[in-house]
């Protein structure tokens, strides 16, 4: 039985209405600035020579790797790392699309939430980066040019791990507290949505879209492989929330899909010599078609559109490896420009923004206020504390 009615609504509405509302020009009326819906998320190299800056600023962020001497050794890391990574890049085509992809999501969920909730409009989108262009000062600028003065900070991880949408909080804080943001903006923080019914909804349509490829004698033995960016178990023995959002989204989709399959959750990109969550990827896939099970679908389940982790990983080097072992590998589409999920991106904001003004919710979750038990980052704290308060 279908167990999201209303994110069959969505679809069906949005199915109808998507063609118009993506030219809708959303620009604010003289007078009024916009309500900015900051959407966080790593970002990645929109061309290959960006690569080296891109892995410079992921190697110094403190949060997301403690390194000693950070400032000295990240660079060194990084010039390294370089050469392959800039080659991966090459292959997928020159750079990684999730610029392009946000842009696109962002603009269209802006013109829905005009509609779904007028009470905030015009609302405009802007894309905080925390590793690559469009980065944060670049943001914040752009933000106070344009005299923002109620901002939500709408994590683009639909899973919260402290790596992951709580550095870009951190990073956001930082901005905040030197001014760079702009003076009385008031804050609110959307920071997990790895259940919402139009997530588990847009999923689900590309894992049944991927599904109609197999013979449909044979399709119910298919196994749907959902792959999610691993975690170091340092990490995860801190009491990190993220294995456990995953398998939540895990969990939601396979109600959906009736359970028409089996399925496992496998961990991928690991690097490095230190332990890392498990079983990777990689070797799921050759444990299968050892075991004689050589129909399989990839799921990415943690991204929101396509990017290396995607376009090399799963499908230059575990799916073609897989294949070469005998097996029949499809990939679930990434979300991209899915209209039922950005209807979902939409539908969050205009709940989150409809409930913040009547009261109904403070500025960040519950969850969000909870330090990881084996937190010892003092920035996590200053954190939360300043956007419990509305970032103030
Ligand atoms: Fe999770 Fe600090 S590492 S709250």
């Amino acid at each position: 039985m279908h167990k999201f009615p209303q994110a069959r609504a969505l679809a069906r509405s949005l199915s109808t209405r998507s063609r118009g509302l993506a030219t809708l020009h959303n620009a604010p009326p003289a007078g009024k600035s916009p309500t900015g819906i900051v959407m966080l998320n790593m970002g990645g190299p929109a061309t290959v020579p960006e690569t080296n800056d891109f892995l410079r600023n992921l190697f110094m962020d403190g949060d997301l790797i403690p390194l000693p001497f950070q400032s000295l050794i990240a660079p060194w890391i990084a010039r390294r790392r370089t050469p392959q990574i800039e080659q991966q890049y090459a292959d997928i085509g020159g750079g990684s699309p999730i610029l392009r992809y946000t842009r696109l999501q962002g603009e269209r969920m802006a013109a829905l939430l005009d509609e779904l909730h007028p009470a905030t409009a015009p609302h405009k989108a802007y894309i905080a980066f925390r590793y690559a262009k469009p980065l944060t000062d670049e943001t914040a600028a752009e933000m106070k040019r344009d005299g923002v003065k109620r901002a939500v900070a709408f994590t683009q991880y639909p899973q919260y791990s402290c790596s992951t949408t709580g550095s870009s909080l951190n990073e956001l804080w930082r901005k905040g507290r030197s001014g760079a943001l702009g003076e009385g903006v008031e804050w609110s923080v959307i920071d997990r949505w790895g259940t919402h019914p139009g997530f588990v909804e847009a999923i689900a349509q590309n894992i049944e879209r991927a599904l109609s490829k197999f013979d449909e004698a044979t399709r119910s033995d298919v196994v749907l492989m959902f792959s999610a960016h691993s975690l170091p178990m340092s990490v995860v023995n801190r009491g990190d929330p993220y294995v456990l959002e995953v398998s939540a989204s895990v969990a939601a989709v396979m109600d959906r899909l009736g359970h028409s399959n089996p399925y496992r959750l496998v961990w991928q990109s690991q690097v490095g010599p230190s332990a890392w969550m498990g079983m990777k990827t990689g070797e799921a896939l050759k444990g299968l078609a050892r075991l004689g099970r050589k129909k399989a679908i990839l799921v990415p389940i943690a991204f929101t559109s396509d990017h290396i982790e995607t376009l090399y990983e799963l499908d230059l080097e575990y799916a073609k490896e897989a294949r070469e072992l005998g097996m029949q590998v499809e990939r679930s589409d990434s979300l991209n420009d899915s209209p039922v999920f950005i209807r979902a991106l939409a539908d969050l904001a205009a709940t989150h923004l409809k409930e913040y003004s009547a009261g109904a919710i403070g500025s960040t979750s519950l969850q969000m206020g909870l330090r990881c038990p084996g937190c010892t980052n003092a920035t996590c704290a200053q954190q939360k504390t300043w956007f419990a308060r509305g970032g103030r």
